[in-house]
């Protein structure tokens, strides 16, 4: 189908996670001796017993995920064709309980491994204290990425035959007189379409065995990737080169993240990001690096400044621009197909072709011309939107950070039809 513009990138969940002091030690004095520093790279690295591999297998502090989705305000425009004008609702702040399960050490101490074991849990009071205007069971109107997703899964399944594959798009194509409303827009209370909500195709594709569950969700509550509690991750523990503490060596059993266009930007690097190598006092310069699932990648992040988190001096490390540039400004980013705006992360070849697009938060560093469909009604502020981690420099240890990503689906729109879709690449 022909479209002569694009409604494109229409913003509508934004994550933030907020990670608190971990572990206080050696803060403030400066080590003389190469004495103390051995005795920290000592410290530092996992093994059975120690404070360290207590806090690495669960976190002592809560973390937290603060959730806001994108309110549609003019749902009935929207789908006529026009732009979106969204509204931030939340934020809903979840505990996210974070358990490194059944966690064994190979015989020789070089790898810890373990199953990756995660559930939320609300927090009504953390909640009323950042947000006293909106509620689990406000009504939102969102892009059906929920849907889609499950559609584009069926359509790249080989094993189900191409007749149910037809039979399904016309089952979508009804969807409007199913649900009274355009099969773009999902609608329903903040708590039904995060953790579940009925819905008439989901309950015909379920009946088919076409589908996981009866329901459409945004979030899983527990991990996303069913291997997670079958497929074991295993990380470096350090006992032989420090400089790997903590690093993936397999994650949820693979170590590669399969989506990108070469083995460099599919290899698993990098820590969870809760800690890094000690010492990092003596090499300022030198990136951290970390592998986020929600993006499929490993990124290096690089030191901007020094800071004090609860009075322990730590080092902040940020995204670097370089990372998100377009291939016109940096061509190892082809690797990640970004061939048009600097400021995403273009997810489409790893969420079943759906195209779906990570920013900063707000579009902070963004180009504007992602934005410039939507009326979004707030501007992006470093202080609040941007993702970093401040790292006390001499235990390598995390003590303060948030990541903040902002999820995007791309729309277009049909001149013909003069509406508004969301379509599978
Ligand atoms: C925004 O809409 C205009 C036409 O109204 C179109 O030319 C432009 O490409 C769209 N911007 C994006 C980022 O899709
Ligand atoms: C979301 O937008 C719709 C449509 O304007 C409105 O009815 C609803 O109250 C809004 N929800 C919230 C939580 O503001
Ligand atoms: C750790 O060892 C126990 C006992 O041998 C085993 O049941 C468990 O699956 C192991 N964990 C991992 C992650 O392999
Ligand atoms: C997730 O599951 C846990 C128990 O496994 C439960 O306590 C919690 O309330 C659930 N969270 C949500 C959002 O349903
Ligand atoms: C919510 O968070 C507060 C900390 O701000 C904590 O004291 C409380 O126990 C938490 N409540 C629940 C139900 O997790
Ligand atoms: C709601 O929050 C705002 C600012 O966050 C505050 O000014 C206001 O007093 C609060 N209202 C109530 C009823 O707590
Ligand atoms: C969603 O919108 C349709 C059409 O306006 C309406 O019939 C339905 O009751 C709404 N659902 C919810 C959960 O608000
Ligand atoms: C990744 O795993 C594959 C097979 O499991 C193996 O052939 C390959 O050497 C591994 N690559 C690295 C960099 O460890
Ligand atoms: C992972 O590390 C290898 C070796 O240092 C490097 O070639 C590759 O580009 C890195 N990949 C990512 C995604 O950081
Ligand atoms: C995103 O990646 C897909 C798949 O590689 C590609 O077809 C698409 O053109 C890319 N989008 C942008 C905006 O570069
Ligand atoms: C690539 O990014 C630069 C800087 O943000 C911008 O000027 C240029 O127009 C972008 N190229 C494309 C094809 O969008
Ligand atoms: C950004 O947010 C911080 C923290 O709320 C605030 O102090 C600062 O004034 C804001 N900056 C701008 C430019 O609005």
């Amino acid at each position: 189908m022909p479209s002569s513009r694009c409604l494109q990138i229409t913003a509508i969940l934004l994550l933030a996670l907020g990670l608190v002091v971990l572990v206080v030690t050696l803060s403030g004095q400066k080590p003389l001796a190469s004495f103390v520093d051995n005795l920290i790279k000592k410290q530092v690295a996992l093994a059975p017993g120690t404070d360290t591999f207590d806090n690495w297998q669960s976190s002592p502090v809560p973390i937290y995920d603060d959730i806001y989705l994108f309110n549609i305000t003019n749902p009935t425009e929207f789908n006529k064709g026009e732009k979106a004008i969204v509204q931030p609702v939340g934020p809903f702040i979840y505990q996210k309980v974070e358990y490194k399960k059944q966690a064994n050490f190979s015989g020789d101490l070089k790898y810890a491994m373990y199953y990756d074991y995660e559930y939320y849990v609300f927090n009504e009071t953390e909640t009323l204290k950042h947000n006293n205007k909106t509620r689990l069971s406000d009504i939102v109107y969102i892009p059906n990425i929920p849907l889609l997703t499950v559609v584009a899964q069926i359509a790249h399944n080989s094993l189900i035959p191409s007749f149910i594959k037809t039979q399904l798009e016309e089952v979508v194509a009804k969807y409007e007189s199913l649900r009274g409303i355009n099969y773009l827009t999902l609608n329903g209370s903040v708590h039904d379409i995060l953790w579940g909500m009925d819905d008439p195709i989901m309950k015909i594709l379920y009946s088919l065995k076409l589908a996981p569950s009866p329901q459409l969700a945004l979030q899983t509550n527990g991990s996303t990737d069913p291997g997670a509690m079958t497929r074991a991750t295993v990380v470096h523990t350090g006992h032989f080169d420090i400089a790997k503490v903590d690093e993936y060596h397999l994650f949820h059993g693979r170590n590669s993240s399969g989506c990108w266009g070469t083995n460099e930007a599919n290899t698993i690097n990098g820590t969870e990001g809760s800690m890094f190598e000690p010492l990092l006092v003596y090499n300022k310069s030198k990136t951290v690096t970390i592998y986020n699932e929600q993006l499929f990648r490993s990124v290096d992040l690089a030191f901007t400044n020094e800071d004090t988190y609860q009075g322990i001096p730590c080092y902040t490390y940020r995204i670097p621009d370089w990372a998100l540039q377009n291939v016109t400004n940096n061509p190892t980013n082809s690797a990640y197909y970004a061939w048009t705006y600097s400021g995403m992360l273009n997810l489409t070849q790893c969420s079943s072709n759906v195209p779906l697009y990570i920013t900063k938060s707000m579009f902070l560093d963004a180009d504007p011309r992602i934005s410039e469909n939507i009326t979004l009604g707030l501007t992006a502020n470093r202080t609040l939107h941007d993702t970093y981690l401040c790292v006390e420099p001499y235990t390598g240890v995390v003590v303060d950070g948030h990541k903040r990503v902002q999820i995007n689906v791309q729309m277009e729109h049909h001149s013909a039809t003069g509406r508004n879709c969301l379509q599978l690449k």
